[in-house]
């Protein structure tokens, strides 16, 4: 009764107590002190906490399947990198992770290597190569690569009212450990920014662009799982990405290349294009566990 203060705090840690879970009674005992401690921290007014709950509240109002607007919260508060990083051990030679992002699809198409996984997104053609490697630098066959990315206009497909994906497909890798696929050369794009994710940004005097960049997930069996993009050397926006997503390893060259020349695999393009060529190199279980 009449509980104020540090007793207050006390009391609500305690209520967790007779949970039968260890975690769950550290985790939930954490959040309430600092949840605490950041009230007593900034003085929070009613006024304050009212705004706040207004804002949760549209956050969930707006958020469907594919409008991941809690995804996007944690994303530009840094919150997900820094548990990718707190979750991601990467031993030297492995690829580093990054954030995982709102516009990941289940059961995208599958592609053969070298097909053509952009299905007339508007963009220059790219021509996104290399292999799937382990931390020894042997290739890692029938590994599963998942990729996704915007168009030239800085959308995903699923941002988009279309009858079949675009930019995004699954192939698995060769004997040695190629994957290879044509898509569009990917933009810089704004997060959206149309919710109460760009209001807490403009607020903020932020904007919301991220680095163009190409998403991949690559499982293979024995390995870790990687969760990375490759992002475009010399983008205006790596050094302020919204989501503080960008590490050095990732960044990669798109070369340019005139119409009518030949292309890595043979094929003579009628009009320009990119090549990209970055090695996926994983983290065996054991590895990323150390
Ligand atoms: C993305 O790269 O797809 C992404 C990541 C975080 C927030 C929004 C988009
Ligand atoms: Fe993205």
């Amino acid at each position: 009764m009449d509980l104020q203060g540090d007793d207050l705090t006390a009391a609500v840690v305690a209520s967790f107590g007779d949970s039968p879970s260890d975690r769950y009674r550290e985790v939930m005992s954490a959040l309430v002190r600092h949840l605490h401690a950041f009230a007593r921290e900034v003085d929070l007014t009613e006024d304050e906490y009212f705004t706040a709950i207004d804002f949760l509240t549209r956050t969930g109002q707006i958020s469907t399947g594919t409008r991941q607007e809690f995804v996007l919260l944690a994303d530009v508060l840094g919150l997900s990198m820094l548990t990718v990083g707190l979750g991601n051990r990467t031993p030297p030679g492995a690829t580093q992770s990054t954030v995982f992002g709102p516009f990941f699809v289940e059961g995208s198409p599958e592609v053969q290597l070298g097909g053509d996984i952009s299905n007339g997104a508007p963009g220059q053609p790219c021509l996104v190569s290399g292999r799937v490697l382990n931390t020894k630098g042997e290739p890692i066959p029938q590994a599963l690569v998942e990729t996704w990315q915007a168009d030239e206009d800085g959308f995903y497909d699923v941002q988009k009212e279309l009858d079949g994906p675009q930019n995004r497909a699954h192939l698995t890798t060769d004997a040695d450990g190629n994957y290879r696929f044509w898509a569009v050369r990917p933009v810089a794009y704004p997060i959206p920014d149309d919710g109460p994710v760009g209001e807490l940004l403009r607020a903020g005097g932020r904007g919301p662009m991220r680095p163009a960049h190409i998403h991949f997930m690559v499982t293979a069996p024995g390995y870790s799982r990687l969760i990375t993009h490759v992002f475009a050397a010399g983008d205006e926006y790596l050094d302020t990405d919204a989501v503080f997503g960008v590490k050095h390893s990732l960044i990669a060259d798109f070369a340019e290349h005139p119409a009518g020349t030949e292309a890595p695999d043979g094929s003579t393009p009628e009009q320009p294009y990119y090549t990209v060529d970055y090695d996926l190199v994983l983290a065996t279980t054991e590895e990323a566990q150390q």
